[in-house]
């Protein structure tokens, strides 16, 4: 057993891993390498749901060469009969030595059960190495599969002075193209793209993809719209093929309406809320129980200031350009109440910027 080489192989695992970023959900990204004598005889990764496992993939190309040979995966195997069976049996049954796994499952009924099955079969197991790069790439996965509810993203454009909008509620464009290419980009790695109602009234977006590394991805498009405000008339009733258009609506928005926007198109679903909105927790159920892992909220800037008070973001991009636009009634994306003592404001972590054109990118965590 080398360090160096085990590391070597998993990252490879890895590298495999990230070709399913934003295919796969909600299943993990997974990748794996098999080695048998210094040769590499086997290699795959989890594509999407209902497609093998990472492991049988590797397995079936190495057949008989897994024998005595080492597994590197980049997440515990699985124990359980899903889509497809369990890869800890396929583990066994090959006949591999050893297997390197990067990091444990924490859905609970995988979780520490893949290891000791493997154990118990008399394979030798070694967790952990790499582990901080699985938190990373399965950091949507991680939060969906133990609290049943999406990972949330937000990003937001602001100017220098924090504002995303004018006075007059204009925001076409405050970033540069080049930076709206990189949100595309974005937009891809996550399930479904969420904003409020009078982002659509106001600018009427498609909330598609449109970048030519995500050519025939669907990304659903969540819309909170209490009273069902919703236009008819609006654009994105004309990209259905792009994605799913779901609209939350209060329980006692009218039937009529949410009528008419299913026969748009549109799945109109009720939850409850008072005069702050609607029950983002009711929300966030609902979109977890429709498989839906990751969601990068886009705003505006009620619906971001109700999310970020209520401290359910996890992820925040901003992106600033260099730009001033001043003004009372010009939006910035965190309003409401405010804080009074500095001890209380949200803080990012773990931050990381980098500049696109004359634009600053801003991400961290919560
Ligand atoms: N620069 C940027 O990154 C960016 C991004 C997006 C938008 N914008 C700009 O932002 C402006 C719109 O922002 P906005 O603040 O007026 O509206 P918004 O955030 O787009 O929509 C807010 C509306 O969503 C509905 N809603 C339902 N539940 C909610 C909840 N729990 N919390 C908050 N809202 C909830 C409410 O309407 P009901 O009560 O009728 O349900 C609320 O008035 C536009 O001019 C747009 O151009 C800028
Ligand atoms: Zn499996």
């Amino acid at each position: 057993m080398n360090i160096n080489i085990d590391s070597a192989y998993l990252q490879m695992a890895y590298s495999l891993a990230e070709k399913a970023l934003g295919w796969a959900s909600p299943n993990p990204y997974v990748g794996a390498v098999i080695v048998n004598k210094d040769q590499i005889v086997g290699y795959g990764y989890h594509e999407s749901p209902g497609k093998p496992h990472a492991e049988a993939v590797a397995l079936k190309m190495a057949g008989k060469r897994a024998k005595g040979g080492t597994a590197y995966i980049t997440l515990e195997p699985c124990v359980h009969f899903g889509r497809t069976p369990p890869c800890v049996d396929s583990l066994i049954f090959s006949k591999i030595e050893r297997t390197v796994i990067s990091s444990l499952d924490p859905n609970p009924i995988v979780n520490k059960k893949g290891l000791k099955k493997l154990r118990q079969a008399g394979i030798n197991v070694s967790i952990g190495l790499l582990e901080s790069r699985n938190n990373r790439l399965n950091e949507a996965y991680f939060k969906y599969i133990t609290q049943n509810i999406p990972f949330l993203t937000a990003k937001t454009a602001t100017t220098q002075d924090g504002k995303i909008a004018t006075n007059t509620m204009s925001s076409k464009w405050i970033s540069s193209s080049s930076t709206r290419e990189y949100v595309h980009l974005l937009r891809g790695e996550h399930d479904a793209i969420l904003v409020g109602i009078n982002t659509i009234i106001r600018d009427d977006p498609i909330l598609t993809i449109r970048h030519p590394n995500w050519e025939g991805k669907r990304l659903t498009r969540v819309i909170l719209d209490s009273h069902l405000r919703f236009p008819l008339n609006s654009k994105i009733f004309q990209t259905l093929s792009d994605g799913n258009i779901l609209i939350f609506c209060h329980e006692s928005a009218p039937d009529d309406r949410s009528k008419l926007l299913e026969d748009h198109g549109a799945r109109v679903i009720r939850c409850s809320g008072n005069a702050a909105g609607l029950d983002l927790i009711q929300v966030l159920q609902e979109l977890g129980a429709n498989e839906i892992s990751s969601v990068l909220v886009e705003g505006g800037s009620r619906l971001m200031t109700s999310f970020l008070e209520k401290k359910l973001i996890d992820k925040m991009y901003i992106t600033i350009s260099p730009k001033l636009i001043g003004g009372k009634e010009a939006p910035t994306f965190f309003e409401g109440e405010g804080i009074s003592v500095l001890r209380d404001s949200l803080r990012l972590k773990k931050v990381r910027s980098f500049t696109i054109d004359e634009d600053i990118i801003v991400e961290g965590y919560f």
